[in-house]
């Protein structure tokens, strides 16, 4: 019996290693590649022009499943890269730099089997008549040219939202937003000089007061997370470095509805109200942001008599998180069609993505108005069933071309049996036809909702085929983190950003101003 355990464990380890040499092997072959791009097909002008505007989820998955042969793909975008949203509320502290969860498009365009065209530039109109583009270059250095225009056959509008702001004044000059890289960066940067200016010498206690007290406006997940985030860089940074600050550092969550989260589970609600109770992040309710000025906000709310009161509150850093509002490029597209008039919140799309009243141009992600919340979940599926309904559509077309040509044969065949044999092989293609235009309109299957809520504590509302489990604290933590990495867009993104996490635990996070 002993001989043979020990032969046993003899396999379990040579196979252990086989598989460690072979998972090594196979991960090093990945890393190769990928710093070693094949040479590209070149764009054949016969095929239809592809436009893709956008650069985010929808975009980007879409870019990913497309099988870029089939068309002429032309890619344009301010931003040339990919951002991993999901993540943003940790750059504003430096849990996670922010490059690491950026992905360049060159690297991952370089990648498609056909080249695909990319221009850094705003679209800056889409004329839907003439079908073109106009794009503005978005680069601070200026060629000859910065201003072109770009034709299309077929055109894809991935091009998100902007801030919501409702026209409150004061909003844009003075509140910090987070949306992009640029926004998490003026953050982390705010957040030192409120905490520098605090401690200059002499300033008065109410103006060290006003400094630290960080308002968070929105109690959507975007506000949530930045305020558990702050929070955690005040537990357990801030307050170490700059022990002058740990009286007088407060967060506030301001937001008009009942409650935070309206999305989540009413027991995720209540264990994320109490959870940042714990956290001393105080949560303002029922509260009205109406005005903003460069030291205070004014907010609306019912008092115990229920009469409506303003309050003025003093802010050193205000992050306004209150959703999304339609680009001024879509607004526009939607002036075009008269089957958008109705339209407020984006673009209409059917069941296939297709603009309403057009018949060339596509929607996804936060632009697009398919009856689903503006995430991410929806952008990349929506992107992936676009990539899947341009290969089928391709497909489509050569067999249509083949069964052309077929016919035609068919019509010079000299004898019957050349007949029946090109009456096979129509068959055989027109099944396939069939089979391939079966395609079925989108359908988004919700995997469920996931936030960080500060002190290692997430909360998860995950969609099983029984129905919905919720689930609070630091066990989600961990799931929320093993699922945000594994989402990650590239295996350099997940290095890194595994990396940065191991680095703020052992060395905290950075606290110097740039
Ligand atoms: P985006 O990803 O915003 O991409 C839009 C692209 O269009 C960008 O590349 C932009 O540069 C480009 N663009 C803009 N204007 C133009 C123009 N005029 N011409 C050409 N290109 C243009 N969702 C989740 O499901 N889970 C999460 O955990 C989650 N966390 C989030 C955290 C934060 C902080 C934020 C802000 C959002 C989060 N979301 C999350 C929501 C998610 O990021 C969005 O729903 C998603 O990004 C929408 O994808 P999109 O492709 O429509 O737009
Ligand atoms: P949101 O639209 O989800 O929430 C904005 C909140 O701001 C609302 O609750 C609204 O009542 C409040 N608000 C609006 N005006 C206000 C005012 N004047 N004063 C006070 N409060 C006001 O916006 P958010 O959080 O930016 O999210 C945008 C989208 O991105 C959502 O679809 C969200 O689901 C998604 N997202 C998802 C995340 C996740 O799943 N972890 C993380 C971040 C965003």
């Amino acid at each position: 019996v002993k001989k043979r355990s020990w032969g046993v464990l003899k396999w379990t380890w040579r196979l252990t290693y086989l598989s460690v040499l072979g998972g090594l092997g196979y991960t090093a072959y990945g890393i190769w590649q990928n710093r070693n791009p094949v040479e590209q097909q070149e764009p054949d002008p016969t095929k239809k022009t592809l436009v893709v505007l956008g650069t985010g989820w929808g975009s980007v998955s879409l870019l990913k499943n497309l099988d870029t042969e089939n068309y002429n793909v032309v890619v344009i975008s301010p931003r040339n890269y990919f951002l991993f949203t999901p993540l943003l509320p940790s750059c504003t502290t430096g849990t996670i730099e922010h490059r690491s969860i950026m992905e360049p498009i060159r690297n991952f365009l370089r990648h498609k089997k056909a080249s695909v065209k990319y221009y850094e530039a705003e679209a800056t109109k889409i004329d839907y008549e003439k079908k073109i583009v106009y794009i503005s270059g978005d680069s601070d250095i200026k060629g000859t040219i910065s201003q072109n225009e770009v034709p299309f056959d077929m055109l894809v509008v991935g091009v998100g939202a902007e801030n919501a702001t409702f026209g409150i004044p004061g909003v844009r000059e003075h509140g910090c937003f987070l949306k992009e890289v640029g926004d998490a960066q003026k953050i982390r940067k705010r957040i030192m000089d409120c905490c520098e200016t605090a401690t200059f010498k002499d300033q008065s206690p109410d103006e060290v007061k006003r400094l630290l007290h960080m308002v968070v406006v929105g109690g959507g997940p975007t506000g949530v997370e930045f305020a558990g985030e702050l929070q955690d860089f005040f537990e357990e940074d801030l307050k170490k470095w700059i022990p002058e600050i740990q009286n007088s550092f407060h967060v506030t969550l301001v937001e008009a509805l009942p409650s935070v989260l309206p999305m989540f589970s009413k027991s995720l609600i209540d264990y994320t109200e109490k959870t940042f109770k714990e956290e001393t992040i105080e949560i303002r309710t029922k509260t009205m942001v109406k005005n903003v000025t460069e030291t205070y906000i004014e907010a609306e709310y019912t008092d115990a008599n229920g009469q409506k009161q303003i309050e003025k509150i003093p802010y050193g850093l205000l992050v306004w998180a209150t959703g999304n509002a339609i680009r001024p490029i879509v607004k526009d597209l939607i002036n075009q069609i008269p089957a958008q008039k109705d339209s407020r919140r984006g673009l209409a799309v059917n069941e296939y993505l297709v603009v309403k009243g057009t018949e060339n141009i596509w929607a996804v992600g936060d632009c697009a108005v398919a009856n689903y919340a503006p995430t991410a979940q929806v952008a990349g599926q929506e992107g992936a069933f676009l990539a899947r309904l341009f290969n089928q559509m391709a497909k489509t077309e050569e067999i249509e071309l083949k069964l052309k040509d077929l016919s035609e044969e068919q019509g010079k065949a000299p004898n019957k049996e050349a007949r029946d044999q090109v009456f096979e092989e129509i068959k055989d293609l027109q099944k396939r036809l069939r089979r391939v235009k079966q395609m079925g309109p989108f359908e988004y299957s919700h995997q469920g909702s996931l936030a960080y809520i500060g002190s290692e504590k997430a909360v998860a509302d995950i969609s099983w085929l029984t129905g919905n489990l919720a689930s609070g604290g630091q066990l989600t933590y961990l799931f929320w983190r093993s699922a945000y990495l594994s989402m990650c867009f590239s295996t350099r993104n997940r290095v890194l950003v595994f990396m940065d996490w191991i680095k703020s635990y052992i060395f905290g996070r950075d606290v110097s101003r740039e």
